[in-house]
């Protein structure tokens, strides 16, 4: 199978896993990515049964809404019950660097809200230790040059994504060579940097669910 197909695979089994859990009350996260994508498309072939949906960057917005799928901002609504989207890597304990698509910050804060984070992913992303994929860090645009050195300073090697400005209007630098094998401990640690708006670890909130499309079929992995 191909990557995209794992990819598939796993955005229709969180599909078969959320569809029967929405009312008329549910409101559903949506992440940005490949993989939330293919999420999107499934869903459009049940809008009829969605009454509300809340989404991590105006890519997924715009796409969600072109299936005429409603969506609202997150404050006008009072919960978000599940937040579906993607990763660039996973540890066993649903550790995870995101931020690929550069929508880490509202993706955080989905995932903050959200009663139940359900990551979909391929197996190529599930690694033992995080941080072979570069992690993207969002920075205020005149704390750049010093938030670098200061990840320098962490062991990091920083590149400016030259070509981006997050929907938040910021920059992002992907930190490079830089196993990560305390997540929660380094997550905190480079949010404490003055001008970090946020980092693409997600460890101090993990995902819930992760279901992984591997070519044995899709795997459920939860947090213990
Ligand atoms: C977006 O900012 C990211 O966090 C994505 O969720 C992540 O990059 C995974 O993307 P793919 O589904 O395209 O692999």
């Amino acid at each position: 199978m191909t990557q995209d197909e794992l990819k598939q695979a796993a955005a229709a089994a969180a599909l078969d896993y959320v569809q029967p859990k929405l009312d008329n009350n549910t409101v559903l996260g949506i992440g940005t990515g490949s993989t939330a994508e293919l999420f999107i498309e499934a869903l459009a072939r049940i809008k009829g049964q969605l009454n509300a949906t809340v989404a991590s960057s105006e890519a997924s917005a715009r796409r969600l809404k072109s299936h005429g799928i409603p969506v609202y901002e997150l404050n006008t609504v009072n919960c978000v019950d599940f937040y579906v989207d993607g990763a660039d890597e996973s540890n066993r304990a649903l550790q995870l660097i995101k931020g690929g698509g550069a929508a880490l910050t509202r993706e955080k804060i989905l995932t903050a809200v959200a009663e139940e984070f359900i990551c979909i992913a391929d197996e190529s992303k599930l690694v033992h230790t995080l941080g072979n994929f570069p992690l993207p860090v969002e920075v205020i645009p005149m704390a750049r040059s010093y938030v670098a050195r200061e990840l320098v300073k962490l062991g990091g090697d920083p590149v400016y994504r030259e070509t981006v400005i997050t929907d938040n209007g910021n920059v992002i630098l992907d930190v490079h060579n830089f196993p990560i094998p305390q997540p929660l401990a380094m997550e905190k640690r480079i949010n404490n940097i003055t001008g970090v708006v946020t980092n693409g670890l997600f460890a101090q909130k993990p995902a819930d669910l992760l279901l992984l499309g591997t070519t044995e079929g899709v795997k459920t992995l939860r947090t213990e």
